[in-house]
């Protein structure tokens, strides 16, 4: 593993060697495998809880983890819902996350505030994600360890506001006094020391590790991922007020064309949005159909390569970039 390059409040509070998250992908997508693969190239992954809605098989993908990463402490994706089952199914999970003994917990969705006591009495640390500095500031009420904001050009849900990741880095440093973790479209290392100089702790990738040879899903969908430059993603379901950023397929156009006809119901949307659909896409490889989280960042994904290469690469390019920096200043 390569030489530690940053030393951030995110790798202390974690006990990573880089600064570099990568994001929950579901469903199934970030799993067990992938996370370890993370893990042992000195970062931080999350398996997605809701990918694995069977008890026996979540509790099956963390002893896996542990085992694949010889004990380094590994984190878990949990989506807080306010729908209904939303709390029981909650329950379920962080049950079992603290009986195997989870180190770290990425929340997204609603507020964490019903989590983060179960979480703290179990000593796993919280990392709550959100699409716009303004709830990062809530959040650091309610006592997260850290918080990740992701900008509009992350691939999933950029929230209403579409504020640009690198707006999102910029203020964030000047409003959150906790750790903090800056995402959406980032995937080179020259954007990592550029979030480690605007004053962030640690990046968050999501899209840029859709190529990496041990997410376990088609070949087919990676090869497509590799040719896309960024322009295939597109913003939907903006009707129902729940951006998602997409790969551009034919359940996104569907799911526009809803949008620009003024619909508002969920049911007019769910033949097209179901996570099936998305299911079956990543198995398959035929890409045409489901709601397939996707950002502009694909455009730094040239080739499938061990996570492990994906790191080195780009600790290779931000060392390049502290350089030139350190060139630029020497000019003067
Ligand atoms: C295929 C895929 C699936 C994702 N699934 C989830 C998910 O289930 N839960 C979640 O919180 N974020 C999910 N995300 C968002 C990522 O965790 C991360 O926030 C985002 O990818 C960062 O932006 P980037 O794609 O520009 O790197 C997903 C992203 C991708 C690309």
């Amino acid at each position: 593993m390569r030489e530690a390059l940053f030393k951030t409040r995110i790798t202390e509070l974690l006990g990573i060697r880089h600064p570099i998250l990568c994001g929950g992908m579901g469903p199934r997508v970030s799993d067990a495998d992938y996370v370890a693969a993370v893990v042992n190239a000195g970062g931080m992954g999350f398996i997605v809880a809701a990918g694995f809605p069977d008890p026996d098989e979540f509790r099956e993908q963390l002893r896996r983890c542990r085992q694949l990463t010889a004990g380094k402490g590994f984190g878990v994706n949990l989506y807080i819902s306010r729908q209904a089952g939303g709390a029981e199914r909650l329950q379920r999970q962080l049950e079992i996350l603290t009986e195997e003994g989870v180190h770290c917990v990425e929340t997204a969705g609603a507020s964490p505030d019903s989590v983060i006591p179960v979480l703290r009495d179990a000593g796993i640390k919280v990392l709550h994600k959100v699409p716009a500095v303004r709830y990062a500031r809530s959040a650091a009420r309610l006592g997260v360890d850290a918080v990740i904001v992701v900008g509009n050009d992350c691939g999933g849900h950029p929230g209403i506001y579409g504020i640009s990741s690198m707006v999102q880095a910029a203020l964030a440093p000047s409003e959150i006094t906790l750790p903090i973790v800056i995402g959406g479209g980032i995937g080179t290392g020259r954007q990592l020391a550029a979030t480690m100089a605007m004053g962030a702790d640690a990046v968050l990738m999501g899209s840029r590790m859709l190529v990496c040879e041990e997410l376990s899903i088609h070949r087919d969908y990676k090869e497509q991922v590799v040719q896309g430059d960024g322009t295939e993603s597109v913003v939907v379901k903006t009707g129902l007020r729940d951006h998602h950023r997409v790969l551009n397929n034919d359940s996104a156009k569907a799911v526009a064309a809803l949008d620009a006809s003024g619909a508002s119901e969920f049911e007019q949307y769910k033949p097209h949005v179901i996570g099936a659909l998305a299911t079956q896409a990543y198995q398959t490889g035929d890409s045409s159909l489901g709601m397939l989280d996707y950002g502009p960042a694909v455009a730094f994904a040239d080739a499938i390569k061990p996570v492990e290469a994906i790191f080195d690469e780009m600790l290779d390019d931000a060392q390049r970039a502290l350089q030139r920096l350190s060139q630029l200043r020497s000019c003067v």
